[in-house]
């Protein structure tokens, strides 16, 4: 295992090495992936550019998870396309979930040169090699133990204060609507000593939060080979992570209903550098949606969980996803969704309408029967009414004051910043000496359904 502790986690900008130009499409799974890929092929001679038209590579590291998100991708293809036919040496690689997918049908596309699977990035310097050649290549094999723990990714995000660490890949559920069990493979655990090096390695970069993910982290189990009796679960890994140092923050995503566990909230409300959000995906407020979706709870024990957050930690935010017009939604199912978000009071939730996605159970089994016209009126009520509850909570908290984790320049000006509160809330407020890492005390003078307007009081 390469020592992980002092590894540079910055790209090395060179531009003398052969340039190396990464796009990244999806979940937050993808942008660490490219990380990795990033760190594979530095190692093999590569330097990080900034503009395609630069590159002597060019990665696409794709998303399957809704039809929109793949056709954005082609869009991009068809883009590469023009610049192989300016220079016909680049080489032009579809990595990811994409990759997985489709498999050889990517060669159809004219622009593509290598598809490289999620498990498969070890590889790619190999497959660069032989698409230099002028053959296209292909790795899609799945790994039922690949988790690129000894890789420590080399970040591209450009403020250096908040990073994402792997704690697991692929996924066991099998949710009936869902393409990531098949794209990204069976659920496997990170050793979770390397979870803790990557973690001390990013702190003494100077990195102030990290940033757990998994499909399921509330699945994450760690079983020491040589007494299988020890085992370290995802609460016991989470205080592991958060000891390290109680001045840096600690978040985690995704949570699943049916496998949080008290353990995990009794954990949060022990450490203060734990932060206080759970994004905890519901899909749906029917119980016929749900089970029809494999999801494994009940709208009612959902609520129970919710409570427990609630009991457990007081004032945690809470977020969610929703699909609208999954296979046979009625009216009164999409009645029971709106219900639960005016009873659950979400801080936030990610609104989709149903993508059939070919291969999956529901597309095989079930008809994608509700019209395209009466999803998006659903998938609209939905983001109305929660754009109201995201004001009405935001509204609460003007007035009170939270500690920010300042991430950089606010979008629209560099006179203010923007940070993030220890419940994920987006806070601006005028930059007035303050700057990227630091942790400043704000007062909430206003709000959007989006963001916490604020100003600095220490
Ligand atoms: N159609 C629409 N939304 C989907 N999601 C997953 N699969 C689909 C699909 N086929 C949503 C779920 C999940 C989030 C990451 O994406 O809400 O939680
Ligand atoms: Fe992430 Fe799923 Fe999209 Fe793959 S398909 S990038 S796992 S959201």
């Amino acid at each position: 295992m390469r020592d992980s502790k002092y590894h540079s986690v910055k790209p090395i900008i060179d531009p003398a090495k052969p340039q190396l130009y990464i796009e990244t499409y999806g979940c937050q799974m993808n942008v660490n992936d490219s990380e990795v890929v990033l760190s594979v092929m530095q190692d093999a001679g590569y330097s990080l550019c900034e503009m395609m038209e630069d590159a002597d590579v060019i990665f696409v590291n794709t998303c399957s998870i809704r039809e929109n998100a793949e056709q954005r991708v082609f869009g991009r293809l068809d883009l590469f396309r023009l610049e192989k036919q300016r220079r016909p040496d680049v080489v032009v690689g579809v990595l990811g979930c994409m990759a997985e997918r489709l498999k050889e049908e990517l060669f159809d596309h004219p622009a593509v040169d290598i598809v490289a699977g999620p498990d498969s990035y070890r590889d790619l310097p190999r497959l660069v090699e032989g698409a230099k050649g002028g053959r296209g290549q292909i790795n899609v094999w799945l790994s039922h133990d690949e988790t690129y723990a000894d890789i420590s990714p080399v970040r591209m995000d450009r403020n250096g204060v908040s990073a994402f660490i792997s704690i697991m890949r692929g996924c066991n559920n099998v949710c009936s609507y869902c393409i990531v069990p098949f794209v990204r493979g069976a659920e496997r655990s990170r050793e979770p000593q390397s979870i803790i090096n990557e973690a001390e390695s990013l702190i003494a970069n100077g990195y102030k939060e990290i940033n757990l993910i998994g499909q399921n982290v509330d699945s994450y189990l760690w079983l020491d080979p040589s007494n299988t009796s020890r085992q370290i679960n995802f609460a016991r890994l989470l205080e592991k992570v958060a000891l390290i140092d109680r001045k840096v923050r600690v978040r985690f995503s995704t949570s699943h209903p049916k496998d949080m566990s008290n353990s995990v909230l009794y954990t949060m409300a022990m450490y203060d550098n734990i932060c206080k959000h759970i994004h905890l995906p519901v899909q749906s407020g029917s119980n016929a949606m749900l089970e029809k979706m494999n999801r494994k709870y009940t709208r009612e024990s959902y609520l129970e969980r919710i409570n427990r957050i609630r009991e457990i930690l007081p004032g945690c935010s809470v977020t969610t996803d929703v699909i609208a017009g999954f296979c046979g939604e009625t009216e009164q199912d999409h009645l029971e969704t709106l219900s639960l978000l005016e009873e659950v009071q979400f801080d936030g939730a990610f609104m989709f309408q149903y993508s059939e996605r070919p291969g999956t159970k529901a597309a095989r089994r079930f008809a994608d029967d509700v019209p395209p016209d009466v999803k998006k009126a659903r998938l609209n009520q939905i983001i109305a009414l929660q754009n109201d509850i995201s004001l009405r909570n935001n509204q609460y908290s003007v007035g009170r004051e939270y500690q920010v984790l300042v991430e950089g320049s606010s979008k629209r000006s560099d006179e203010q910043l923007m940070g993030r509160t220890s419940q994920n809330k987006t806070c601006v407020f005028p930059a007035a000496g303050y700057k990227a890492g630091d942790l400043v005390r704000v007062k909430v003078t206003s709000c959007t359904s989006a963001t916490l307007i604020c100003e600095a009081i220490s």
